[in-house]
């Protein structure tokens, strides 16, 4: 099974909105918020259950265009953004993008590092991308994921990114389960920990689940995501730093 269609049995099984997402996503594209999505057009490429249009869609984007390469993804993102009628759903593969000066914004949030081929999807949404427009991309850090890569991405790697989907998922609450009580008690340590403690049991186990399913999954230092960028045809490179500290958020002019 794909990584895109593990990443489906998580969407169709979490395909619920929730007003914590809005939060979430406000930390992603850290230091952009709400106003500067209005009246814009706006591509979200690896958009899963369509939570991250959602949010630009109630702050008056001009319009959205997402897509997932997972059927069940897309269906779930369909169903999230059906009562916007400027916004399309469609079933697409990132590396076949064949827009070009399309879109004042183009983001991903949270798919660049699960792909085998980073470099090429950048390029794909660079292309896609009017000029003067917006990339956003967000992606893992290594810095304040260490902790990850040194017990969590073993454990993926050899055993939960090969056995069935649905056995993670179960074996996802019995991680989740003293993850979120230790949470809640010590509302920390760090940033991720505090905000992980305001989220509702079935949402760190959604996360937890996350990280435990992909074949894919790079935690990159900020001097890595320098160098992913580097070549493409972009301006005014900033990678930042969002509060929450486990990722970095890339905005970058075409
Ligand atoms: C961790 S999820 C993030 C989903 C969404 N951006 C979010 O933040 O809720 C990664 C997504 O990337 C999608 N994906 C993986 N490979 C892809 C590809 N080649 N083209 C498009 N989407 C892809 C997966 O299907 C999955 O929905």
């Amino acid at each position: 099974m794909s990584s895109e269609a593990r990443f489906g049995y998580e969407w169709n099984k979490y395909s619920a909105l929730d007003p914590n997402y809005e939060k979430q996503f406000i930390n992603w594209i850290f230091p952009l918020g709400a106003d500067f999505f209005k009246g814009k057009k706006v591509l979200d490429a690896g958009c899963g259950m369509g939570r991250n249009s959602y949010w630009p869609l109630k702050w008056g984007v001009g319009e959205v265009t997402a897509f997932d390469y997972d059927q069940r993804s897309v269906a779930a993102a369909k169903k999230n953004l059906a009562d916007f009628k400027n916004a399309r759903v469609l079933f697409k593969s990132i590396y076949e993008i064949s827009w070009q000066n399309e879109f004042d914004v183009a983001m991903s949030i949270g798919v660049i590092h699960h792909l085998a081929e980073p470099e090429l999807a950048l390029k794909k949404l660079v292309r896609a991308l009017k000029p003067g427009g917006t990339l956003i991309v967000w992606v893992y850090s290594y810095e304040g994921n260490e902790w990850i890569k040194k017990y969590v991405s073993p454990i993926r790697k050899s055993l939960t990114s090969k056995l069935s989907v649905g056995l993670v998922h179960w074996l996802s609450y019995f991680f989740s389960l003293p993850l979120w009580l230790f949470v809640k008690i010590f509302k920390g340590p760090g940033d991720y920990f505090q905000q992980l403690s305001t989220f509702k049991f079935w949402h760190v186990q959604s996360i937890v689940f996350d990280q435990l399913i992909p074949e894919v999954a790079n935690y990159w230092t900020k001097d890595e995501v320098r160098n992913l960028f580097k070549e493409l045809e972009l301006t005014d490179i900033k990678i930042n730093r969002p509060p929450n500290n486990c990722g970095w958020t890339v905005i970058a002019k075409k």
